[in-house]
């Protein structure tokens, strides 16, 4: 279960009822429509999830776990949502020991050593990518065939290889070619907004979690999407984002546990991506996003928020069961006998009143709060999660007036790239 409060209230006169209203039409249309398909996705991937069991049922490596390292060759969208739910769920039971590793940048550092922990001879590798052109993926692939046994004919690389890209796309006539199996991401799904179809479906499906039970988690928000409407407490949230844009231009996602380490950078690239844009009457919007841990950042980065510029929104995620018990010892340390009203405590009930401190502090120094707290982590409030904060940024997304799904300012860097290097 995952329970939503915000704890300011928006002042919403008329035309803002009326703006949350064409939101929602919006939203509905952007779906009824296909202009995005990732609304959808939470009730159409029934078949690609069979044929993504069926094939590692299949998959003489897989079903017969001869496969040790899972290598997810893929950049942004193409790897941050898959490992944004491996980092949420890695210590739940369904989780198979299989290593994953995600090779995304081209820092030979990173790479190199990255690569040092892969047993190759008993690796399986997904390549992702939408366009099937990204630089960092295809010469991170080119360079893992390279090490592999047989790069020119992939004899034995057959089996252990899948390749998730749109239908048509350079990589996916690659795959074809060679016999690779291929799984397709629907045309109208962008990468960050895709997670819950072969993008994220497939690895996480190697790696032993439920997908089902994720895309349940994701249609469980949908369906509260399509009923409660407009009283979904979002809109009002997206509606005070928009309406203050210029003063409060920043939003910060306070994660109390590690395990949203990864979701957080999920977060900032949806965020980020999907709502720093130029409008058409040139405005430049955004509201920059910033993922912070407690409680390791209230060491660092509250300061800035109680008594820095009142810039801020801060959106706290709570995790109400760690389902472990532990405990601080009834240990009184010399000199340390102030710090022993902790013993006996769980470090769950610690960490979490320490976000409910950290909160009431941040209220006090009058910065709008909202809490999302999730019982457990499973597949199920991973789905829903994911889900929910993909509509929020099409719901502020459609009250900015852009187009959430494009990235035309990342194009820029890319075509410069091409330029230096071909010379
Ligand atoms: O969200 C996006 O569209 C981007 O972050 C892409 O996912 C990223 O640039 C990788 O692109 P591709 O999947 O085409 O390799």
């Amino acid at each position: 279960m995952i329970k939503k409060r915000l704890f300011f209230e928006p002042e919403i006169k008329k035309d803002g009822l009326a703006k949350i209203e064409e939101a929602y039409e919006k939203i509905i249309k952007e779906m009824k429509e296909g202009i995005s398909g990732y609304y959808d996705l939470p009730v159409n991937q029934d078949s690609i999830v069979e044929e993504i069991y069926d094939f590692i049922s299949k998959n003489h490596y897989l079903s017969n776990n001869l496969i040790k390292d899972l290598v997810v060759i893929g950049i942004g969208g193409s790897s941050l949502g898959t490992r944004a739910i491996d980092t949420l769920l890695k210590f739940s039971h369904n989780r198979n020991i299989v290593n994953i590793h995600f090779l995304e940048n081209l820092d030979p550092l990173y790479l190199t050593n990255s690569i040092k922990k892969i047993d190759l001879s008993r690796a399986f590798i997904v390549v992702i990518s939408k366009s099937g052109t990204t630089i960092e993926t295809i010469s991170i692939t080119k360079y893992i065939f390279s090490l592999m046994q047989d790069p020119i004919k992939g004899l034995d690389l057959e089996h252990k290889i899948a390749v998730i890209t749109d239908k048509d796309s350079p990589l996916d006539r690659l795959a074809v070619e060679r016999g690779w199996k291929t799984f397709h991401i629907p045309k109208n799904v962008g990468g960050r907004f895709s997670v819950l179809c072969p993008v994220g479906l497939f690895p996480l499906a190697v790696l032993g979690y439920d997908v089902r039970e994720l895309l349940e988690g994701a249609k469980i928000m949908r369906d509260e999407f399509l009923t409660q409407g407009t009283k979904l407490l979002m809109f009002k949230k997206a509606y005070y984002y928009y309406k203050n844009r210029k003063k409060k231009n920043i939003n910060i996602l306070f994660s109390y546990s590690s395990m949203f380490e990864a979701f957080n950078k999920w977060y900032i690239q949806l965020w980020g991506e999907s709502l720093g844009k130029k409008r058409k009457d040139t405005e430049r919007v955004g509201l920059t996003p910033i993922g912070l841990i407690g409680s390791i950042d209230q060491h660092s980065f509250l300061q800035l928020i109680v008594e820095g510029p009142k810039d801020k929104t801060v959106t706290f995620l709570k995790l109400k069961n760690f389902e472990l018990p532990i405990t601080v010892p009834h240990i009184s340390l010399p000199y340390l006998e102030t710090t022993d009203f902790v013993n006996g405590r769980r470090f769950q009930t610690i960490i979490n009143t320490q976000c409910d401190a950290t909160m009431e502090s941040i209220m006090e120094a009058d910065v709008p709060v909202d809490l999302i707290e999730i019982n457990e982590l499973n597949e199920n409030s991973a789905g829903y999660l994911i889900y929910y904060f993909e509509l929020l940024t099409s719901a502020v997304g459609t009250m900015l007036d852009i187009d959430t799904y494009n990235q035309p300012g990342v194009e820029k860097g890319k075509q410069k790239l091409k330029i230096k290097l071909s010379k």
